[in-house]
């Protein structure tokens, strides 16, 4: 794109060599340049697909993370928590930091314009009319034994007994969640964001529907923060590496 803007520059250089030479620098954007530079886009559509539609997929959704598209996850999470988790990224996961002051490549308004972006082209403000949302961040830690018998209760018969997949309503094969290396690219976090607004797109409902028949029932926050407490149980200090290190 750059490279267009210079053509006139070229060109004009090659007419005026001879007479003056030439004194404006090849490869130094002109400063009439009609490219915008990076700091300077601001329009939702290009600043998603050109940060964040390779790992969150081109429309928010079947990508590395819940999806952002997911109206559930937009309004339990709320503007505040995009944005920060935008801004600094989430540690020990693929989710980098984009807020300059973290080292990233965007500015304080390029997040504020995504973080808005996603809530106006994705949001649902009446998605959570009628219940009472569990917060987004736990805030103790959880019971991975009472985690275990409420994953039996509310999980296991889309995603197997002892969590190593199944298959869904639809038909869908699920993968397994107590995999290490599954465990080692997702956070506590990640996995309560999913259980919370669930992934519709593939036939996992949000919080409120994990259970079907008359015994239906909203998981309590409680039973969110010890089901995440029970798969992260099974994380493993050497993911990948199954064989004990020879002493
Ligand atoms: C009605 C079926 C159903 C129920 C109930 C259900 N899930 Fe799912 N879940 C799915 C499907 C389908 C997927 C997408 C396929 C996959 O990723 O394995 C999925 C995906 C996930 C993922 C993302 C996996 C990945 O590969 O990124 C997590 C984490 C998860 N579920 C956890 C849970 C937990 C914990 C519960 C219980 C609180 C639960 N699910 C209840 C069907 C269900
Ligand atoms: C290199 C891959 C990658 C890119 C690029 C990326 N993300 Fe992420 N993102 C992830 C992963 C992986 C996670 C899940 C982290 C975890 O497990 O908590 C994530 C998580 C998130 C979350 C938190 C989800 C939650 O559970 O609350 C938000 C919000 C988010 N990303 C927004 C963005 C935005 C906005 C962009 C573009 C500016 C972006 N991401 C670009 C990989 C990426």
């Amino acid at each position: 794109m750059r490279l267009r803007s210079l053509i006139p520059c070229l060109l004009s250089c090659v007419l005026t060599l001879a007479i003056a030479g030439c004194n404006s620098a090849p490869g130094r954007p002109s400063a009439d340049s009609t490219v915008p530079r990076p700091g300077q886009v601001l329009d939702f559509p290009t600043l998603y697909s050109q940060n964040c539609a390779s790992c969150h997929g081109v429309d928010g959704r079947y990508g590395a993370a819940i999806s952002l598209a997911n109206p559930v996850y937009l309004a339990v999470a709320g503007v505040a928590n995009i944005e920060r988790v935008t801004a600094i990224g989430v540690p020990g996961t693929a989710m980098p930091p984009f807020a300059r002051s973290s080292g990233g490549m965007l500015t304080d308004r390029q997040i504020a314009v995504l973080t808005q972006g996603m809530s106006a082209t994705w949001g649902n403000p009446a998605v959570l009319a009628g219940s009472a949302p569990p917060a987004y961040a736990s805030a103790a830690p959880g019971d991975p034994a009472q985690g275990q018998k409420a994953f039996a209760l509310f999980c296991a018969r889309c995603h197997g007994a002892d969590a190593t997949g199944g298959h869904a309503d639809n038909g869908v094969v699920t993968g397994s969640l107590v995999d290490p290396a599954y465990l080692a690219l997702i956070s506590d976090q990640g996995l309560r964001s999913i259980i919370i607004g669930g992934q519709p797109e593939q036939g996992m409902p949000d919080w409120r529907n994990h259970l079907s028949g008359s015994a239906a029932r909203p998981m309590t926050g409680q039973e969110i923060t010890d089901v995440v407490a029970w798969l992260a149980s099974h994380r493993s200090a050497t993911p990948g590496q199954p064989y004990r290190q020879q002493p």
